[in-house]
């Protein structure tokens, strides 16, 4: 008893409280220190106390990831006949053309598939628009006879990225020249016939 009444003694020469109240506070900073400390753990701290052994889990199958097809070419191929590949059909590839070079820009489908921000250039020659960084669908042609050095390099510096990134599959041809070297004349005179 006598270390009962020296410890009391002392809490109270040293704090003014009560030994009943002393010990008290020092029971609730105790409790407030766990209560706070525990919004403080580790998810995975918490995750490791909470289930061990660990249930067994139902993994799912990761999602396969799309593959587009590899690229096909298509050689000579003219104006018209690429817009057919624009997207509106799934089962082709998304074709694009840069001074006359078509390229297969599939893997690229978020930019240019349907919904993606440069959908509009798919199926087309944007040679222009590239060059003038335009989203104008009049640009959407090879025309660069009115551009300045400028333009053209930025032209240039496109065709070096989509060189690098796409596949090549193909060259833009002229509707007269696509079947041989038949003229236009000739042509409409063969369409004619048909
Ligand atoms: C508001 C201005 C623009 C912004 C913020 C912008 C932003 C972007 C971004 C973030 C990318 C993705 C780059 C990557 O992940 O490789 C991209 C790609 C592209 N941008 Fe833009 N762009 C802008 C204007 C233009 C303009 C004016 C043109 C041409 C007319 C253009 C043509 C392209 C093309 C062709 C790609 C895709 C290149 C590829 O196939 O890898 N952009 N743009
Ligand atoms: C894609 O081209 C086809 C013709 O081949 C046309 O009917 C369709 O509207 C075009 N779609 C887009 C998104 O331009």
């Amino acid at each position: 008893m006598a270390f009962y009444s020296a410890l009391a003694e002392s809490i109270d020469a040293y704090t003014g409280l009560s030994p009943v109240a002393f010990f008290t506070i020092v029971a609730l900073m105790v409790g407030v220190y766990f209560l706070v400390s525990g919004f403080f753990v580790y998810p995975e701290d918490e995750a490791a106390s909470k289930s061990s052994p660990p249930p067994p889990q139902q993994q799912a199958p990761p999602p396969e990831p799309f593959v587009p097809p590899e690229p096909v070419q298509v050689g000579d191929i003219t104006l018209e006949e690429l817009q057919a590949y624009n997207g509106s059909d799934p089962k082709k590839p998304l074709l694009m053309a840069i001074k006359g070079q078509v390229y297969d820009v599939s893997i690229g489908r978020l930019f240019y598939g349907p919904g993606g921000a440069y959908s509009f250039f798919a199926g087309r020659e944007t040679s222009r628009a590239l060059a003038l960084m335009s989203f104008d669908p009049r640009d959407l042609n090879s025309d660069l006879e009115d551009l300045n050095e400028a333009e053209l390099e930025v032209l240039h510096d496109w065709e070096e990225k989509f060189k690098e990134k796409y596949v090549k599959v193909g060259q833009i041809v002229s509707e007269k020249s696509k079947d041989g070297n038949e003229d236009e004349n000739s042509k409409q005179i063969k369409e004619n016939l048909e």
